[in-house]
């Protein structure tokens, strides 16, 4: 499980946290004036930061050394005044960029969860969906945070720190060039260490998504994992599972505390040579204690902007892995692409359904074919069950027609048109399955009864509603059911026996109207009374449609006008019941262990 879902992330690529602009900027284009406000407030609040300085020099030469004390206050005011410049620039500042951070992550994920819900459904097969969750919640929850602190910050000391070099130069060269080549020095390690970081950043993220999956899965399955009692061994894969990212992060962390404590070294030292040179200066002379003075400040101002920088710069590459992985999602395209050549008009439900020499394959398993030379014409109004054996393909073929999977060779054609002319919305608008698994979504039994109709306030709605679910043998139970139709199902449908998701899955096709219709195995959980009461219902249904029934019980799919015999992907037969017992070894196998094994129930039943 660990390994297949690492399989499947992608490998870090070579993105820096400069790289991160152009990817974000596409979603900070539109509140750019919020932009060029918080931008604007940051130069106030830098410049104020830099005119300290100044009071300073005010302070120590014109107050103290001068022993003047309508100077002093004077100073003092100009410093008040700046506090309150720098107060309000930095509020504004603060609020404009965390702005700015959640709005620019809001709308990320939701372009994101837009953008996949229309990927065919192979991607999902190949990225756990806790992968894609936590890329959601988590990694926009990174940049967000980033966004709103570490990028305002970035931005600030890189301001102060250029603003506080010139003002070094202008208070003393000499002084200044100390410094000037402290600087690089202490970048050279943030550059280095500063990769490494980046990638454990992402392993972390990635190893993360994995233990979300992991959880995710298990929590899902909570009975069949206590049904099993393996309780012990889950706890303790999860646990491996959480060290091993606990692991990352640590090596994360280590690096991150190293970088920070070898820039802080070399800050100290040029600050401290710094120091050593002007107080030799000011000793001699040559240089003013409030120069003085001035120029350890924005000495000071620039080693904490280096400091805050180097810091910032590893959240940096963080935000950056983050933006990475979300923007390959959002790069992802969809191996099912709409079309429009075919007519978008009910055209296609008048017409036959035709597969043509299909061939498919999963794409984890290439070699072997679900589908291997499929050809069938399907009559408008016809009724074709589908038999065989379990895995045979049949619910491949489904898959096939609703394109959420597209033949490698072959094609299907709808009213003489190849289904991928259609545009993905008319095509699926008209087809309606009942699966084999029924799906529910956590709602009230009306929403999901109503799910294929997307106005589901509509009185007239609710009407038609109920006369489905009366169709469909659901009505009884549902008005059993504590709040009637507002009953909620619980998430995907658990609060609901297997036979009643049935009936109402079989409700929510009724509703949809579809020409084409789809049964996978659609009466296999009901007893046999409701069984036959759906089954009228779905004759009546069928009437004028196209109908594709997959059964595994012969009884149920003996009227269809004829009866299509799959094995190992391939059509091994077609015809009547009849035909078929005379002409179909597998067929007539299958038949006779049912039909016996029926009689042979009834003998153990009547003894
Ligand atoms: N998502 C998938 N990825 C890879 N292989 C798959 C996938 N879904 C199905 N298969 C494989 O494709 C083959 C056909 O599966 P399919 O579900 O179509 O069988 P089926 O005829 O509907 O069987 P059953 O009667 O048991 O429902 C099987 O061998 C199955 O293991
Ligand atoms: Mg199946």
């Amino acid at each position: 499980m660990v390994s297949e879902a690492s399989e499947t992330t992608v490998k870090s690529g070579n993105v820096t946290a400069r790289s991160m602009a152009p990817m974000l900027w596409p979603f900070v284009r539109p509140y750019c004036w919020r932009l060029a406000a918080f931008l604007a407030a940051l130069v106030v609040t830098s410049v104020a930061t830099l005119l300290v300085g100044q009071g300073l020099k005010m302070v120590i030469d014109q107050g103290l050394i001068a022993q003047s004390s309508a100077s002093l206050r004077n100073a003092i005011v100009f410093l008040g005044g700046l506090s309150f410049v720098m107060a309000g620039a930095t509020a504004l500042r603060f609020y404009m960029i965390s702005w700015l951070g959640e709005r620019v992550s809001a709308d990320i994920r939701n372009a994101v969860f837009t953008h996949i819900i229309g990927l065919e459904p192979e991607f999902f097969d190949r990225y756990p969906s806790g992968n894609i969750m936590a890329r959601l919640t988590s990694d926009t929850t990174l940049l967000q945070s980033i966004v709103g602190s570490g990028l305002s910050l970035a931005l600030r000391s890189s301001v102060t720190l250029v603003g506080a070099l010139v003002m070094l130069f202008v208070t003393n060269i000499q002084l200044a060039l100390i410094v000037l080549v402290g600087i690089p020095i202490s970048v050279v390690p943030v550059l280095l260490l500063g990769r490494r970081v980046r990638q454990l950043s992402r392993q972390s993220q990635d190893s993360l998504a994995d233990v979300g999956s992991y959880a995710g899965e298990i929590i899902q399955q909570i009975k069949v994992v206590q049904s099993y009692t393996r309780e012990a061994q889950e706890r303790i894969a999860f646990g491996s599972n959480v060290e091993r990212a606990f692991d990352i992060a640590k090596g994360r962390i280590q690096y991150r505390s190293g970088l920070t404590a070898l820039v802080i070294l070399i800050i100290f030292s040029v600050l401290s040579v710094m120091v050593w040179t002007g107080g030799t200066a000011v000793v001699e002379g040559r240089l003013s204690g409030g120069d003085f003075g001035a120029f350890i400040f924005y000495a000071m101002v620039m080693a904490m902007s280096v400091a805050t920088l180097s810091e910032v710069y590893g959240e940096l590459q963080r935000a950056a892995g983050a933006t990475e992985r979300l923007m390959e999602l959002l790069a992802t395209e969809s191996a099912i692409q709409s079309s429009s050549l075919a007519p978008d008009s009910e055209q296609g439900s008048c017409g036959a359904l035709c597969f043509n020499n299909v061939t498919f394959a999963y794409a984890s398993r290439r070699l072997v074919p679900a589908v291997c030379d499929f050809s069938l014409r399907v009559e408008p109004g016809e009724v074709i069950a589908l038999v065989g054996p379990s895995g045979a393909g049949k619910t491949t073929l489904f898959d096939l027609i609703q394109r959420f999977y597209d033949p490698i060779e072959g094609c299907i054609t709808l009213a003489g048109y190849d289904l991928k002319d259609y545009p993905l919305h008319t095509l699926r608008a008209q087809i309606g399955v009942v699966q084999q698994q029924p799906v529910l979504f956590s709602g009230t039994i009306k929403h999901n009864i109503g799910y294929g109709r997307s106005q589901s306030t509509d009185q007239a709605l609710e009407q038609e509603i109920i006369e489905v679910a009366k169709s469909a043998q659901a009505h009884d139970f549902i008005m059993q059911c504590p709040q009637g139709y507002d009953s909620q199902v619980g998430e995907q449908g658990v609060r609901l026996s297997g036979g009643q998701k049935q009936r109402i899955a079989i409700a929510r096709v009724l509703l949809k109207d579809p020409s084409l219709l789809l049964l996978d195995e659609a009466t296999s959980a009901l007893d046999s009374e409701s069984e036959q009461a759906v089954q009228t219902a779905l004759t009546e249904l069928m009437a004028g449609r196209t109908t594709l029934i997959i059964a595994h019980r012969l009884a149920t799919v003996m009227h269809a006008n004829r009866i299509a015999v799959v094995d190992s992907g391939r059509l091994v037969a077609l015809g009547t019941h009849q035909q078929l017992l005379a002409e179909s070894p597998l067929y007539s196998r299958l038949a006779r262990l049912q039909f016996n094994g029926g009689e042979y129930n009834k003998t153990l039943l009547e003894s």
